[in-house]
């Protein structure tokens, strides 16, 4: 059977990426994925891989200088998610959560538009920000802010992309199950890790959770500029739209832990 699409997927060696290309093999779709500390453990065969440092503007540009005129989707999943105690955040920190989660996501998805408009086709480009994106949650003050900094850039250009035929959309995914945790970030651990009752009604996405929403979007002709994916990001989303906004703040001050 012909492979008719190319998906380009940055940070494509992530348990995210991973998930994603396992489903987008199924659709037999051609794919160009993406890594730069993490190298493919077993490379498939079907699957381009590409090292690409998103921090380097020169890099960024010789890889689209590079690429075929084939692709109909770029999916970036490059971020950098780090909590941190705000009173423990120093500059360097800050410089580094923005460069990855904003600076180099700013170039991937212009080039990315522009990649479209050059060859005049219609495109797709779907970016994962985070519920940390919809509103601030303690211990993640600087993530949250480069998030929203994210979400806010993502929607702004697909209002006037969409007018180009380039669907753009920002993906805000709950938090999703870690197979691991790094040593400093198990002092983060929430409500839900601690507390069974908690777990069960705000229970973490999967990695393949997530893929497979990525995929329906691969495969739609019409995609939504956001898309709220997971139990608990929709529901605090909601709850965080239209409780009094006081009564939010307490219900985020009693039960998160810091
Ligand atoms: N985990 C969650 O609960 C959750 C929830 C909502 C949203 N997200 C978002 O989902 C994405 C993946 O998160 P994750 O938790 O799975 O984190 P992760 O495993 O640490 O993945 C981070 C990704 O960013 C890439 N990256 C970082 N710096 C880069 C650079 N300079 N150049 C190129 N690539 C770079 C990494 O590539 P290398 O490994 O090759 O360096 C990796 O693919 C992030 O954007 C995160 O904000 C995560």
């Amino acid at each position: 059977m012909r492979k008719n699409k190319k998906v380009v997927i940055f940070g494509g060696t992530n348990p995210l990426g991973l998930a994603l290309i396992d489903l987008l093999l199924q659709e037999r779709l051609q794919i160009i994925a993406t890594y730069n500390k993490t190298k493919p453990k077993e490379k498939k065969s079907e699957v381009f891989y590409q090292k690409l440092d998103v921090s380097s503007q020169s890099e960024i540009k010789n890889f689209f200088k590079r690429l075929d005129k084939d692709v109909s989707c770029f999916v970036s999943l490059v971020g950098r998610s780090a909590p941190k105690k705000f009173i423990d955040c120093e500059k360097q920190f800050v410089d580094e959560l923005f460069n990855i989660n904003f600076i180099s996501q700013y170039e991937l998805i212009s080039r990315s538009a522009k990649y479209f408009l050059n060859l005049q086709k219609q495109g797709k480009i779907i970016v994962i920000t985070s519920l940390n994106a919809l509103f601030p949650l303690p211990n993640w003050s600087i993530y949250s802010a480069s998030k929203h900094a994210l979400h806010a850039m993502l929607l702004s250009a697909s209002y006037e992309l969409k007018k180009k035929g380039i669907q753009l959309t920002a993906v805000a995914s709950g938090a999703i199950k870690r197979t691991y945790l790094e040593k400093d970030q198990k002092q983060y651990l929430g409500l839900r890790e601690r507390n069974f009752i908690f777990g069960l009604l705000l229970p973490f996405s999967t990695y393949e959770k997530v893929a497979h929403e990525i995929v329906l979007m691969i495969k739609s002709n019409k995609n939504p500029r956001e898309l709220i994916i997971g139990r608990d990001a929709k529901l605090m989303y909601v709850m965080s739209k239209f409780l009094p906004r006081s009564l939010w703040h307490e219900i985020i001050q009693r039960t998160i832990q810091f």
